[in-house]
């Protein structure tokens, strides 16, 4: 007993040296020696209204989490500071973070200096004696572009958690919001001229239970669902974003994933309707009917999101939209004849730069998804690149920009272990953190001229089975922790061991103290194989979040707070033809759980279990 007690003191107190930690990873960061401490004498220096604002988020942050507030003042005094000092000539969005044990400067401009201060508070250790440790940083992002999609089409997700989810996003240095607000399955914006999208857009009569195509006949719930965001609560959320340095891009997809709209308003159909709103996933076949009506339609619609949304991109959507109504249409097929269009690609191709004519001549700029490439780019469009790289290679190639937003590495609705019957249901895929963290939006395909149009990188979260916000949460964290690093940090300092090991144990920690949800990571040190052959182990194990306890089994049963707490090497010797099943699980300090993760240890050929007689 008294072993197991001094070796558990001796793994807590290896789970505390994890050093300066900032997610994403600076371009450089030096230690100093020493370290800045907080009194209730610190101040904070803030002469500009900028800086005076950056110190008022300072504030709230440390009374939230030490429950304290600083003094503002406009003039450093000698010593014991914080300050806020605009500078410029620094690269965009950059800034310069010196903490000694006298003050802690942030220097920087606009967004730099926000930043800055996002790092600092990333570096304060101790909820009830804050201190920084001594430290120089220069730091600015790798990609203009950082951004995140949350579809709230499928599944509305309520106001606070938008601002939560801003919050967050903030301080990983994200800075684009796509925020994904028409579906077939639900529009969510309110449109002035056209009330009858949310009356009826915003509401479908059940939903579909379960994964699709798993149940034939297919079963639903018979639970009317629906909501949607006023224009008021749209500006709040364009507001509150813009004063995190995050631009709210929206998304009003054409001419597919459109039938909640023409529930609403049949006649910009290509067929006389009567539409429904979707009640199931995929793919549905009713569009917008390229009729002068419906064009006339969708720029009023525009007029009222540009007069919401100041952002200077406006997302078109593109993708997926079947070509069948427009194959069985004469008018379409008229029209085709009439622009002297190649086919019904063309014809989406005629539709988009129509489009992109419009929001162009308002001062916007269109980002479509990358079958805005069939039939030919409208002339300024951005490519979002989702099915592969493929598609913003092609766009590169032509001179166009590209956000990369590939289904391979950064579809966060995607499964986060193999083992699918511990995960909460998701659309499919396997897309684990170290996939994410490796991947790299600049194709070797692309000359070093081309790669500057990868303005950035994106994940997307689709919400057919993510209903909730929790949901929500434990699909994007810790999974955007990655994505920030592959955004904002040079290659040279992305390192997946010294990220998964160090720094993130750390941020989920304080993740969890914000009370926010997230997938907690296998014990650090477990092995990834199935099946480790040998007759000797010893399994070197650590926790992925700060202060979580490791419980294992070797016994085939589920480890849990009643089996044995690691903490010490687990050594174990397997004799010829036997087999020990080691199985780990974690729970973190608030008591989130891991799956279970299990290794089978197998020496030479051992016999089949054989079921125990009930
Ligand atoms: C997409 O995932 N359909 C853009």
């Amino acid at each position: 007993m008294k072993r197991f007690i001094l070796s558990a003191f001796l793994a807590a107190a290896s789970l505390t040296s994890f050093g300066q930690s900032i997610i994403p990873q600076p371009v450089s960061l030096q230690q100093g020696s020493g370290k800045f401490q907080f009194t209730n004498q610190t101040q904070v220096v803030a002469s500009t209204p900028e800086a005076k604002r950056l110190a008022g988020l300072l504030n709230q942050y440390l009374k939230k989490r030490t429950g304290a507030e600083l003094k503002i003042v406009s003039k450093a005094p000698a010593s014991n500071y914080i300050a806020f000092i605009e500078k410029t000539g620094l690269p965009a969005e950059g800034y310069e973070l010196k903490a000694t044990p006298q003050s802690v400067q942030i220097s920087g401009k606009d967004a730099g200096l926000f930043y800055g201060l996002q790092s600092v508070m990333q570096l304060i250790t101790g909820d009830a004696k804050p201190e920084i440790a001594s430290v120089t940083i220069e730091d600015h992002p790798r990609f203009g572009y950082r951004g995140l999609m949350m579809d709230v089409g499928r599944h509305y997700m309520p106001l606070s958690f938008i601002k939560q989810m801003i919050d967050e996003m903030a301080m990983l240095k994200f800075n684009r919001f796509h925020w994904h607000l028409t579906e077939d399955q639900g529009w969510r914006l309110e449109i002035k001229k056209y009330p009858k999208l949310t009356q009826v857009g915003a509401y479908r009569d059940e939903t579909l239970i379960g994964a699709y195509g798993d149940r034939m006949p297919q079963q639903f719930d018979g639970i009317k669902y629906g909501g949607f965001y006023t224009q008021d609560e749209a500006r709040e959320v364009v507001k509150y974003a813009a004063e995190r340095h995050i631009t709210v891009i929206p998304e009003i997809e054409l001419p597919g994933h459109a039938t909640a709209a023409l529930a609403a308003y049949p006649e910009l159909g290509c067929t006389p309707g009567p539409f429904k709103v979707q009640t199931t996933w995929g793919v549905h076949k009713d569009v917008f009917c390229p009729k002068e009506e419906t064009f006339q339609f969708l720029e009023n619609v525009l007029t009222e999101v540009m007069d919401i949304f100041p952002s200077p991109y406006i997302h078109i959507g593109g993708d997926e939209c079947p070509k069948d109504r427009w194959k069985e249409s004469e008018f379409c097929q008229n029209l085709i004849k009439k622009e002297n269009l190649k086919d019904e690609h063309g014809l989406q191709s005629y539709f988009i730069r129509r489009i992109e004519k419009f929001l162009n001549s308002k001062g916007r700029n269109i980002i479509g998804w990358d079958e805005i490439l069939e039939g030919g780019l409208a002339p300024n469009a951005t490519v979002m690149s989702w099915r592969g790289e493929e598609g913003g290679i092609a766009a590169a190639k032509e001179n166009h920009d590209v956000i990369m937003s590939p289904n391979g590495y950064v579809y966060i609705d995607h499964y986060q272990s193999k083992d699918r019957k511990q995960e909460p249901l998701a659309i499919g895929g396997f897309l684990p953190l170290e996939k994410v963290y490796s991947y790299n939006p600049t194709p070797k395909e692309l000359t070093a001229e081309q790669q500057k149009h990868i303005k950035g990188v994106q994940a997307n979260l689709w919400t057919e089975y993510i209903p909730t916000a929790g949901k929500a949460q434990y699909m994007y964290f810790p999974r955007a922790m990655a994505l920030a690093e592959v955004a904002w940090s040079p290659l040279n300092r992305k390192d997946f061991t010294e990220f998964s090991e160090q720094r993130l144990p750390v941020y989920l920690r304080k993740l969890e103290k914000r009370n926010l949800y997230f997938r907690v990571p296998d014990a650090i040190g477990m092995p990834k194989e199935d099946t480790l052959r040998g007759s000797q182990f010893t399994i070197n194990l650590k926790a992925p979040v700060e202060g979580a306890k490791i419980y294992y089994t070797i016994d085939g049963y589920m480890p849990s707070e009643a089996t044995y707490p690691y903490s010490k090497p687990i050594s174990l010797t397997i004799p010829q033809n036997r087999r020990v099943d080691l199985k780990t699980i974690v729970v973190t300090p608030a008591g989130h759980r891991s799956i279970v993760s299990t290794t089978t240890l197998v020496n030479g050929t051992p016999m089949p279990d054989k079921q125990p007689k009930k």
